[in-house]
């Protein structure tokens, strides 16, 4: 077969490394437009997203354009160091990853390429999508405070700074500063606040922990329902995830928490992004163009938002009723870039102040 695609044979000995001569880059050349619909009806994912919601839609996709979704799950950093380590020769035709800072990351290495496709300008918005195209935004999260309904008003809260005040002392609930949806955070905070301030909150946080750092978010919320703290930094997909959960106990934890989103009155709830990239060396670049059409699209969008609970990126998606019990809310306004400039700089300050 693959005698019939010349300018792919020729690539894949580029990739070997044997194709010195002018001669065989000079004859391929005027072929590289190589007919669009010869692709092979294959689509190749690395992901760090591990979740069910993003293999069913995968499998719609599937059932709706014969198109195959082979999918390798990963951590992000190491399919992204896989990524440039295969260089040419990579299977992959996408990239997908929680996290902003990843994200660009993962372009800054130049594992990607812009995605071309009217489509999926319209269903994401230009604050979700890299500025080149390079990534696209699926889904958005943010970090807010949780709290117990039992024991805190809503009125007693207000920002994410004041839960540094006196009256938190013993009560503040968060992970270790070793998760990147921490490091994320912050350095959001030393964008919009400077480097000082940022720091202040961090150690002012340490001072109010209820006890170390332990567990993931909804560990954090756990804590709450066992009395062991009042407020929880954490993401709120989480109480989504507890609320249908099939284990009682954590439909329980869910329903004495409540969602409050911070800074409202001043640079708004800090939000991250899972996004999805087309791989600089994609072999199925067009099939790889439809599937992140697919995954934005309005209805996609729905399904992974009712299945995790995090925020559509397209706005014509209805949220689940959860979701949008909790309201409408005021985002942090910044460039995801930054969480990745800021990233070093937010583990030393984590350590400086103790946030184990
Ligand atoms: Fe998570």
């Amino acid at each position: 077969m693959r005698k019939l695609f010349k300018p792919m044979l020729a690539s894949a000995v580029l990739a070997l490394g044997l194709a010195g001569c002018g001669a065989n880059e000079k004859e391929a050349e005027p072929e590289k437009a190589a007919p669009k619909k010869q692709e092979e009806k294959v689509v190749n994912v690395y992901t760090a997203r591990h979740y069910e919601a993003d293999d069913e839609v995968f499998k719609k996709f599937t059932e709706e354009t014969g198109i195959k979704v082979n999918v390798v799950k990963g951590e992000a950093e190491e399919l992204i160091e896989r990524l440039k380590r295969e260089g040419k020769s990579t299977e992959a035709d996408l990239f997908v990853t929680v996290d902003g800072g990843v994200l660009s990351n993962a372009k800054k290495t130049g594992i990607l390429q812009p995605v071309e496709s009217e489509t999926v300008e319209k269903n994401v918005p230009e604050k979700f999508r890299d500025q080149d195209n390079n990534w696209v935004g699926m889904s958005t999260r943010a970090r807010v405070i949780v709290y117990s309904k039992d024991r805190v008003k809503p009125e007693e809260l207000s920002t994410y700074e004041d839960l540094t005040s006196d009256k938190w002392k013993g009560k503040v609930l968060a992970r270790s500063s070793t998760n990147m949806y921490n490091q994320s955070l912050l350095a959001s905070f030393i964008e919009l606040n400077g480097e000082k301030e940022a720091e202040k909150w961090a150690s002012g946080i340490v001072k109010n922990f209820a006890r170390q750092p332990d567990g993931g978010d909804r560990d954090q919320a756990k804590a709450i329902a066992a009395g062991v703290g009042d407020v929880a930094i954490m993401n709120t997909y989480y109480v989504g995830l507890l609320a249908n959960s099939e284990d009682p106990e954590e439909v329980k934890v869910a329903e004495g928490l409540g969602v409050f989103f911070p800074n409202q009155e001043t640079n708004g709830t800090h939000v991250n992004i899972s996004g999805i990239g087309l791989t600089k060396h994609s072999k199925h670049p067009n099939n790889a163009t439809k599937l992140i059409e697919y995954v934005t699209d309005q209805e996609a969008q729905e399904f992974l938002s009712a299945n995790n609970y995090e925020f559509p990126v397209n706005e014509k998606a209805e949220k689940p009723e959860l979701l949008q019990s909790w309201g409408d809310f005021k985002m942090q306004d910044l460039n995801f870039e930054k969480l990745g400039e800021y990233n070093q700089k937010a583990i030393e300050i984590f350590n400086k102040v103790g946030w184990k």
